[in-house]
């Protein structure tokens, strides 16, 4: 499968033509990545100071921002820079916005805004904690504590590596695959489960049958060092200075090596997407044979 689908876009106020914009939708529900490779984020020359990663707090492993409270987070350092962390990642969450806007314009009235984050710290060799916080492993995007019910998760990456760095990722089978091999060995979580979760705040909102299929299916696939050799694959080396638009939860990724990039979530509700049938919720359900949201 071709993986990539390019769009030239030099600024991130571009207009894009209504073909433009289909054949973005159609690419990008498809399960396919919309790369921007004319699209950079510029930091001014006061920011140039954060290529660097002593302003990341070791316990994170990326630096975040809240663009609806406007608070950062996995920081470390003085208000000063605290303050030019947060105008930079605002400036970021801006951009982004638009773009999403100006490409998928259908979307603009259910899609909502999520984290930011700017990833200074190097991807290849860095210890994770635990198998299933190895983003270098194949996977698609499922959180504990943040459930979507089943709203796509899009996100918007630049890499902005001063140093002619690439990100390397490998991207996996589709989406219908992945759910293929995994789903029947996703076990049913036991009564009561999502009440207890949401009621001690463990989750954000109510975890649902959905919520936990796909999280099972992010440690299963992270678990599984076979598939990891064996499964349907190829790389991808984005370049310094451009953009990129990809579904993470239903594309399966890993990220191999790399360091500084910024990147902005959205979240979509099913509903909104042009075409439905594509989504893990329906792809899960339709496998299953019974409603999982
Ligand atoms: C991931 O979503 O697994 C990491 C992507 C990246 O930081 O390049
Ligand atoms: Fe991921």
């Amino acid at each position: 499968m071709q993986v990539l689908h390019e769009i030239f876009g030099k600024d991130w106020e571009a207009s894009y033509t209504s073909q433009m914009q289909s054949e973005a939708t159609r690419a990008i529900e498809d399960g396919k990545i919309v790369l921007l490779p004319q699209l950079t984020f510029a930091l001014s020359s006061e920011e140039e100071i954060f290529f660097s990663t002593e302003f990341s707090h070791p316990k994170f492993k990326n630096i975040s921002f809240n663009p609806q409270t406007g608070l950062v987070r996995g920081a470390k350092c003085d208000v000063v820079h605290q303050a030019a962390l947060k105008n930079m990642m605002a400036r970021y969450a801006k951009n982004a916005s638009q773009l999403m806007s100006s490409l998928f314009p259908h979307y603009r009235n259910t899609i909502k805004i999520g984290r930011t984050s700017f990833r200074p710290i190097e991807i290849y060799g860095r210890i994770p904690k635990s198998y299933r916080k190895d983003d270098t492993r194949l996977h698609v995007d499922a959180f504990p504590m943040s459930p979507t019910q089943g709203k796509r998760i899009f996100r918007v990456f630049t890499n902005v590596n001063p140093y002619g760095k690439e990100r390397i990722w490998r991207v996996g089978e589709p989406f219908a695959d992945v759910a293929k091999q995994f789903l029947p060995r996703v076990k049913k979580p036991w009564p009561g489960r999502a009440a207890i979760l949401s009621a001690l705040r463990l989750t954000k909102s109510y975890c649902t049958d959905y919520d936990y299929a796909m999280l099972q299916i992010h440690n299963l696939m992270k678990r599984d060092l076979a598939y990891q050799k064996s499964a349907t694959q190829e790389e991808v080396r984005f370049l310094p200075n451009t953009s990129w638009i990809v579904q993470t939860d239903s594309v399966s990724h890993a990220a191999m090596s790399g360091q500084f990039v910024f990147e902005q979530t959205f979240y979509l509700p099913v509903e909104s997407m042009a075409y439905p049938h594509l989504s893990p919720l329906r792809i899960l359900e339709k496998l299953a044979g019974r409603n999982l949201a």
